[in-house]
């Protein structure tokens, strides 16, 4: 189909006819502010973070506009300051101001807007209104909820029903005590959340921020070492240790999106009580040996019991390839069909 052709700022813009404003505009480089929108999700026009300036149509939410043949639209003006300002005031006015010890301090969508704006939160005065604080729920192994710091974009709602499937959480209760939360308020732990961390990555705030994270100093590339799927993963390394995982977007496997296990089951990497040295048993102690020696005490095993006598379980870590030869020795070599392996872990 044809491309759609409109100005944004005075910019020539080509877009594909299904897009949003939005996404038109952030394709061209052009930066609108947006909260409730993420690319991996249905847009729900909750925040109005996103308003811009339509000739001949006034302010619209640009996540929900789609783009027209010869539109021209505004991302800057007194009327789209004013929309902006205000929905974002309104956001931080009751919004804790710690951000200091906020666990997506620096990497918060909300103070990032907030400055892009020049929003100075002492003003907010007008706004406040008293609000119980609300407890935090530290029952998840992996992550925290804090909905004092919630603002209700609704992301982390949609990725759990839209892409995860598996819609542990929703919206409760009415008004200034609307959160999200699992069915009946429940702690996250006694829910069906199957700690994905889907919602927590796509969190725009502190809302929902990983147990004890720490910035990487860089990251690594690879296969999570889990299960036969073989996400793409990005591991975050600080000091020699491993302290963060992310999907690889690049990942044709996944699209960036990862389970319990491939987003926060690497601390065994670096756990003391990891075996690193193979183990032989001697005079019915396990002693630590080289490869050579364990390997060699393997095949002379082999030799030993062949038929009935041997099995083989291979594993979901292995590559096809590597389950194959495994399947192959078992059968030509040691004479049986007695072989399985793990299909997950
Ligand atoms: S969620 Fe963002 S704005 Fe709120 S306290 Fe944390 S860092 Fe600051
Ligand atoms: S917890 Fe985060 S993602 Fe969910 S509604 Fe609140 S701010 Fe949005
Ligand atoms: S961690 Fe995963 S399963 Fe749990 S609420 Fe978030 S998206 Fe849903
Ligand atoms: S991003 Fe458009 S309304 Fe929130």
């Amino acid at each position: 189909m044809a491309k759609v052709t409109l100005t944004i700022d005075g910019i020539g813009v080509m877009a594909e006819p299904e897009t949003t404003v939005l996404q038109a505009a952030l394709a061209a480089d052009v930066y609108i502010p947006h909260l409730c929108y993420h690319p991996d999700l249905r847009p729900a026009g909750v925040c109005r973070v996103c308003m811009v300036e339509v000739e001949g149509r006034g302010l619209v939410p640009s996540c929900l506009t789609p783009v027209a043949e010869g539109m021209t639209v505004s991302t800057e003006s007194p009327q789209v300051d004013k929309v902006r300002r205000v929905a974002v005031e309104l956001l931080l006015a009751n919004h804790p101001e710690d951000c200091l010890t906020c666990g997506k301090n620096n990497r918060c969508e909300l103070q990032r807007i907030a400055a892009y704006i020049g929003i100075d939160r002492k003003q907010l005065g007008r706004f406040r209104r008293s609000k119980e604080p609300i407890p935090i729920d530290t029952s998840n192994p992996f992550f925290n909820r804090d909905m004092n710091r919630c603002i209700l974009c609704g992301i982390c709602v949609r990725t759990c029903e839209e892409l995860q499937g598996t819609c542990a959480i929703n919206y409760v209760n009415r008004g200034y005590k609307a959160v999200t939360a699992p069915f009946g308020n429940e702690p996250i732990a006694e829910s069906n959340c199957e700690a994905c961390g889907e919602c927590v990555v796509r969190c725009p705030t502190g809302a929902l921020s990983c147990k004890g994270f720490q910035e990487p100093t860089r990251e690594v590339r690879t296969v999570c070492p889990y299960c036969g799927v073989g996400c793409g993963i990005r591991l975050g390394v600080r000091g020699g240790k491993i302290v963060s995982s992310q999907g690889d977007p690049q990942s044709l496997a996944n699209h960036g999106r990862l389970c319990v296990k491939g987003r926060f089951g690497h601390d065994f990497v670096n756990h003391p009580r990891r075996l690193t040295k193979p183990l032989v048993r001697k005079q019915g102690e396990l002693v630590e040996t080289d490869w050579d020696e364990a390997l060699g005490l393997v095949a002379e095993k082999f030799t030993q019991h062949k038929g009935k006598q041997f099995a083989a379980i291979a594993s979901a870590k292995c590559t096809s390839e590597e389950n194959y030869v495994a399947q192959k020795f078992t059968r030509a070599v040691m004479g049986t069909n007695s072989i399985d392996h793990c299909a997950r872990l």
